[in-house]
């Protein structure tokens, strides 16, 4: 598949929402191409030598999100790969356009239901800014939506579509 991959893109980027299933597209995609899978989130806990949330709880987002920027300036010339990046990378421009260069952007979506239902039991994953879990979700979903968007060039919905359906949209459009 390597050889006959269009030269405009040589790697893919997955964002979206966290408890969107990023990461199992992402899985599924880089074992149909023979590509590395990259989780920007495993190589922030590598680096960071903790788990995200206790990261979080003693020094707050904004230092996250610094080790997150340094961890993806890193990859900026990784090819061959499918990189999984957490939810809140749209929020800063520069790790965009470490991410942009040679990458198809995908933009991984589900109904909110079932990103409530998906994040309900899930204690990895800090509340970003609200009380609650579901005002959380909501508020943040909505503020980031625009920019998922702008920045996705292809869109896909793992609440309405099958994986086996998604991997092949991306890798036609890969392709094309
Ligand atoms: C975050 C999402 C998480 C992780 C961190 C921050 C966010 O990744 O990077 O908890 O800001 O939405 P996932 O999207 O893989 O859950």
């Amino acid at each position: 598949m390597q050889e006959t991959l269009s030269l405009s893109y040589r790697r893919i980027v997955l964002i979206g929402f966290r408890g969107s299933g990023k990461t199992t597209v992402a899985k599924e995609l880089a074992w149909k191409l023979g590509w590395e899978y990259v989780s920007t989130d495993d190589l922030i806990e590598a680096r960071i030598q903790t788990s995200i949330s206790e990261f979080v709880e003693k020094k707050g987002w904004q230092s996250f999100r610094r080790q997150e920027t340094a961890v993806i300036a890193e990859l900026r010339e990784k090819k061959n790969a499918v990189i999984d990046c957490g939810g809140g990378v749209v929020e800063y421009p520069q790790n965009m356009a470490y991410l942009e260069r040679n990458a198809l952007i995908v933009w991984v979506d589900a109904a909110l239901s079932d990103i409530v239902m998906r994040l309900q039991n899930d204690s990895s994953r800090p509340l970003l800014n609200q009380p609650d879990l579901v005002q959380d979700i909501e508020y943040n979903y909505r503020r980031r939506e625009p920019l998922y968007r702008g920045y996705g060039q292809i869109y896909v919905n793992t609440s309405e579509e099958r994986l086996t359906v998604i991997c092949r949209r991306i890798t036609e459009k890969l392709l094309s």
